[in-house]
């Protein structure tokens, strides 16, 4: 290994030990997230969404990379890199939180971002579809809804 890639690795270390402090699971969490339109905020999770097919997107495949690299394996809001971004990632279990977070309002963010956060715009990588899929598997998993 050369030596400029060791001293590139302990810096990325040392900066992952010192963040890691940070409550990125915290409930309630501060949330000043952008307000959907209305007409968006109130559209309702289509009944022919897929749980499963929302699972496979948020767990492995969805782009540039899978959801639970910051929103966490079990939604929670620690993932990976998660632990890392201020504002700290979605905690999709926080009923105090997410009671004010309807269905529409995640599938406007999925899709446009949240700007000047580390939640990126997915409308050019996930379909509509996919993005109701993806909303009814954190909803029916995270937040057990039916
Ligand atoms: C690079 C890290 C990262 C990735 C990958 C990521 N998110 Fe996020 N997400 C965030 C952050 C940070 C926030 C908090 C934004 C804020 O505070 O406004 C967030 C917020 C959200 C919200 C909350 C919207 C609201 O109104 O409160 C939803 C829903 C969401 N993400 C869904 C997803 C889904 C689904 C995926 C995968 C397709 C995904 N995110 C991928 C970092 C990420």
């Amino acid at each position: 290994m050369n030596r400029k890639l060791i001293i590139a690795l302990t810096l990325v270390a040392g900066l992952a030990a010192s963040t890691t402090a940070q409550a990125a699971g915290t409930c309630p969490q501060p949330r000043k997230t952008q307000a959907a339109p209305a007409n968006f905020a109130s559209k309702a999770i289509p009944a022919s969404a897929d749980a499963a097919a929302g699972k496979t997107l948020y767990q492995k495949t969805s782009k540039p990379m899978a959801c639970k690299m910051c929103h966490g394996e079990a939604g929670d809001g620690n993932g990976k890199l998660g632990k890392a971004l201020k504002p700290n990632p979605r905690n999709f279990t926080c009923t105090d939180t997410m009671k004010d977070v309807s269905p529409g309002q995640m599938f406007w963010i999925i899709k446009n971002g949240s700007k000047g956060t580390g939640m990126v715009a997915h409308g050019k990588s996930l379909s509509d579809k996919d993005i109701w899929n993806v909303v009814k598997y954190i909803r029916s998993d995270f937040m057990h809804e039916k």
